[in-house]
């Protein structure tokens, strides 16, 4: 083989690796930073990307989300990883929804417009700036937590998982999806096979009711049910389930400190700033 040909393969070789690195695995195996840059500079453009369809979210998420929770009357939620919204926009657009929604994303761009969209269902939606990987709530909190399409893109989607668990409610209700098809034979150790995925919910995780069900061409919908039991949250405002990030206790308090307000801790005085789009900007909290 000759010196061009040989440039040639390598430049090719080094496109798929590029490729494989950036974009099919969106940046997980390059570490948190990188995923969460990918984001930002998708973030305008993500809701066009993926054609999210209202009447197919209706159908298909908002719908058999509402009908599993249909005998709590306001459940507390939490969606982790919430991206532009997704997941709060589909609940708080049923009529039958009554709860409160607490949603989080470590990508401000992302978060940015999902309250532009969230914006006119004031505060029965609150957003954090904020990593999936510690989650700052009590255990047993929730009624309700769902993480969609993302687990394949933390850095260890068992740990985030456990976190998720820990925050749900004994008889709360975990709603996953598992990537499935050859996108995530393509990405080992963050995507899972439909068995595996299964068997870490029950035998690890101890979870009940497991239930994989075929959803989307690249996902499958998990549900599962945290055992025990531990009545309904209902719909709590955040200062009565967010810990400090300083400090760790239950005592932040909307204060009035500019423009746009934030968060201050009653036991060790912290103060986490919200930004002029309503997003708590957990990441710049000071003192403490
Ligand atoms: C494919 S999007 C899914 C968004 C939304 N759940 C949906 O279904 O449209 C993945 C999201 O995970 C977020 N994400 C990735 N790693 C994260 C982490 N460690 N903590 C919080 N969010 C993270 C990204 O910023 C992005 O918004």
């Amino acid at each position: 083989m000759g010196r061009i040909e040989l440039l040639i393969g390598g430049a090719v070789a080094a496109a798929v690796v590029l490729w494989w690195l950036l974009i099919r695995t969106e940046g997980v195996y390059l570490g948190r930073g990188v995923v969460i840059w990918l984001y930002d500079l998708y973030a305008r453009r993500y809701d066009r990307i993926k054609q999210y369809d209202p009447v197919n979210e209706d159908h298909f998420l908002a719908r058999p989300v509402l009908q599993r929770v249909q005998h709590i009357p306001a459940p507390l939620v939490l969606d982790v990883a919430t991206g532009t919204g997704r997941l709060p926009l589909a609940l708080l657009e049923q009529p039958g929804f009554q709860g409160r929604i607490v949603a989080l994303d470590l990508s401000r761009k992302m978060l940015h417009i999902a309250a532009d969209k969230l914006a006119p269902y004031g505060d029965r939606v609150v957003l954090l700036h904020q990593p999936a990987e510690t989650l700052p709530f009590p255990d047993d909190t929730f009624d309700l937590v769902t993480c969609l399409e993302a687990l394949e893109f933390v850095m260890c989607p068992v740990d985030v998982l456990r976190e998720l668990v820990r925050v749900l409610r004994p008889g709360g209700l975990l709603v996953l999806t598992n990537r499935q098809g050859i996108d995530a034979r393509l990405m080992p150790g963050h995507a899972f096979s439909h068995a595996r995925f299964e068997r870490l919910l029950r035998k690890e995780l101890g979870l009940l009711a497991v239930d994989i069900q075929p959803w989307q061409v690249d996902y499958r919908l998990v549900w599962a049910i945290k055992p025990g039991y531990a009545s309904a949250a209902g719909p709590l405002p955040l200062d009565q389930v967010w810990c400090c990030p300083c400090c760790g206790a239950v005592a932040m308090l909307p204060v009035d400190t500019d423009a746009h307000g934030g968060w201050r801790c009653l036991d060790c005085e912290a103060l986490v700033p919200v930004g002029a789009d309503g997003v708590i900007e957990v990441g710049r909290a000071a003192g403490g």
